[in-house]
């Protein structure tokens, strides 16, 4: 597996829920066929609400819940399919039947995985990988963003560079 440099690290702070849904808008926006959202954090961390977000983007309903019975759900009536995946459940005895899961990480839809970490050496070597944390204010989130390989990269260029021009329009109606 390739394993692209650190510099693809950015650091973003999102101070509440609908932050994250619009973050998480623009990226469903910018979101290209083939592209996988792996969503790490704990209980909690805001997986979910981010997920709702790149649904809209992509024209959908907001996903408001994770799949429950099934590990994943599938969304065609947006611009791209969209494949939501919620391995919480899997926890460590991830490896059964892993492949499973490969039409969704190597098709051509977007597919988000909540709790990616737990197949980790499954992933597609392109991927961007999103870890939420809870900051001490309640409703702030800080987000990791790394990009693994060039479509990941691409999109996040697009993704960082929407998002900062839309919280600087916000600044300026304020
Ligand atoms: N900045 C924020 N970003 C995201 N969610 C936030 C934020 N501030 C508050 N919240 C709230 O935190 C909760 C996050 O729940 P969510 O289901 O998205 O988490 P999750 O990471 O998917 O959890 P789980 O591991 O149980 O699936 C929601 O109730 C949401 O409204
Ligand atoms: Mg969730």
């Amino acid at each position: 597996m390739t394993e692209w440099p650190l510099g693809n690290v950015h650091l973003l702070t999102l101070d509440s829920a609908d932050a994250t849904i619009q973050f998480g808008r623009i990226g469903g926006e910018v979101a290209r066929p083939g592209i996988v959202f792996c969503l790490n954090g704990e209980l909690g961390a805001g997986k979910t609400t981010l997920a709702s977000g790149i649904a809209q983007g992509l024209g959908l309903d907001a996903v408001t819940q994770s799949p429950t019975f099934t590990l994943v759900a599938e969304y065609l009536n947006g611009r791209i399919p969209m494949y939501h995946m919620d391995l919480y459940r899997l926890s460590e005895q991830a490896s059964l039947e892993i492949d499973l899961f490969d039409e969704y990480l190597y098709g051509d839809g977007v597919c988000i995985v909540e709790w990616a970490q737990w197949i980790q050496d499954f992933l597609p070597d392109d991927r961007l990988e999103l870890t939420i944390h809870k900051l001490d204010k309640p409703d702030a989130r800080e987000i990791q963003v790394i990009s693994y390989g060039k479509l990941a990269m691409d999109v996040f260029k697009e993704w960082i560079d929407r998002w900062s021009s839309w919280q600087w329009i916000q600044q300026q109606t304020n």
